[in-house]
């Protein structure tokens, strides 16, 4: 039963180390690039330490070219610091890949996916691509990983169903695939709109990401097969560098956020964790750890189909007098979250769904590991 663990241990470590390196070359080139996205005009203004006129000030300094005061500077944070975690990342991946003797074959889709979704967010952080685009451009890029998908192209038939259906499994085929696209796109923006707080995009990834990479250790002791294996030992391989690079990102962009991450880190974190799971053929636990991005998305659907009135940012509002943020009436978890537990500091918000999504987490493996096995047999 151990055989998967045992031949996996150079691999693991491999990736870990690289994860290690890169966290530290993180740390030591997010300063630098902070500098120069400013100099080139990549900042956004931190919205919830800001009110309404000031921000109207401000974007009225901005049109007009004029050099910022010193209130303003304080102001505005460099964004999308995704880019740089983003390629040091993919470097490491490649690294890891290489040095573990994984064959490029079993990943070269995966490795493609992650970097078309992360220039698709950087270009997005440029020059603000429409919604229709984006979506359009996400299904190209998760082409690569889905043509090169090697897992099962059938469901499982829950065991009271399976007398009517006459099987266990049942073959779906290319519908499958359509799926499996959907959980992608799916993935990638739902961290995206999980936002607007400081570090909450980088918080919520982290924990999906170490949830991941537990399910996956279990797993390997599991399997006996040589697929199977291999499938997990990609998934780890390119989670670990994920979780070393992200921890970087974190302590820039926790509260008080010193960068912003941008859509290049939303758009790269939400495809790495879906490409794990799609490689290791865990797309419905993985659906299980994105709860919250489910339930947000959900209560997100009136503005997102402009049924109910979208505004660009659909963040809290923030009472400069108490320092708090308070429900803004947007349709978001933040806001359901300020309803539920009263008024809150913006640092206390992000713990808040840090939490609710470690409590999610543990809800997951226990769906999976226990009464998943009450409808499906493991
Ligand atoms: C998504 C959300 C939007 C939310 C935004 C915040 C939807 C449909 N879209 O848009 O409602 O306002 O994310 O990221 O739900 N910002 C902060 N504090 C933070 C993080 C971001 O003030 O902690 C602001 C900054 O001005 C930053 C901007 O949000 O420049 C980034 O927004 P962007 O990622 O471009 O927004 P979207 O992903 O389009
Ligand atoms: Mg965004």
């Amino acid at each position: 039963i151990l055989h998967g663990i045992e031949n996996s241990v150079r691999p693991i470590s491999i990736a870990a180390v690289l994860s290690v390196i890169g966290y530290f070359v993180s740390m030591r080139f997010i300063p630098p690039v902070m500098q120069i996205l400013f100099d080139r005009n990549i900042y956004g203004i931190d919205i919830n330490k800001t009110t309404v006129e000031t921000r109207q000030q401000f974007s009225k300094a901005r049109k007009s070219g004029a050099e910022f005061s010193d209130t303003f500077k304080k102001l505005v944070v460099p964004e999308s610091l995704g880019i740089v975690v983003g390629g040091i990342y993919l470097c490491a991946v490649l690294l890891a890949l290489i040095l573990a003797g994984v064959p490029l074959t079993k990943a070269n889709g995966a490795v493609t996916t992650i970097a078309v979704m992360l220039l698709l967010g950087f270009v997005d952080d440029v020059l603000d691509v429409r919604w229709r685009y984006k979506l359009i451009l996400s299904v190209f890029g998760a082409m690569p990983l889905i043509m090169g998908y090697e897992g099962a192209l059938s469901v499982a038939v829950p065991i009271p169903l399976r007398d009517y259906i006459g099987s266990a499994f049942l073959y779906i085929g290319p519908l499958y695939l359509v799926y499996l696209v959907a959980v992608c796109v799916f993935c990638t923006n739902s961290i995206n709109i999980l936002a607007g707080v400081n570090g909450v995009e980088v918080g919520q990834s982290l924990v999906i990401g170490i949830a991941s990479l537990v399910y996956n250790l279990v797993q390997l002791r599991h399997v006996d097969d040589q697929t199977t294996t291999e499938q997990h030992r990609v998934a780890i391989v390119l989670l670990l560098p994920f979780i070393g690079v992200s921890f970087a990102l974190w302590k820039f962009n926790r509260y008080p956020s010193r960068v912003f991450v941008g859509d290049s880190y939303t758009y790269f974190a939400g495809t790495v964790l879906a490409v794990a799971g799609i490689t290791a053929v865990y797309s419905k636990t993985l659906l299980l750890l994105f709860i919250p991005q489910i339930i947000n998305f959900v209560i997100s659907l009136p503005q997102l189909f402009h049924i109910i009135e979208c505004p660009r940012h659909r963040v809290p509002r923030w009472i400069p007098e108490r320092n708090v943020l308070t429900n803004s009436r947007n349709g978001t978890i933040l806001n359901a979250l300020l309803m539920v537990f009263g008024d809150m500091h913006e640092r206390r918000l992000t713990n808040v769904v840090i939490v609710f999504q470690i409590v999610c987490s543990v809800l997951a493996f226990y769906i999976r590991y226990v009464l998943a096995g009450l409808v499906f047999e493991r």
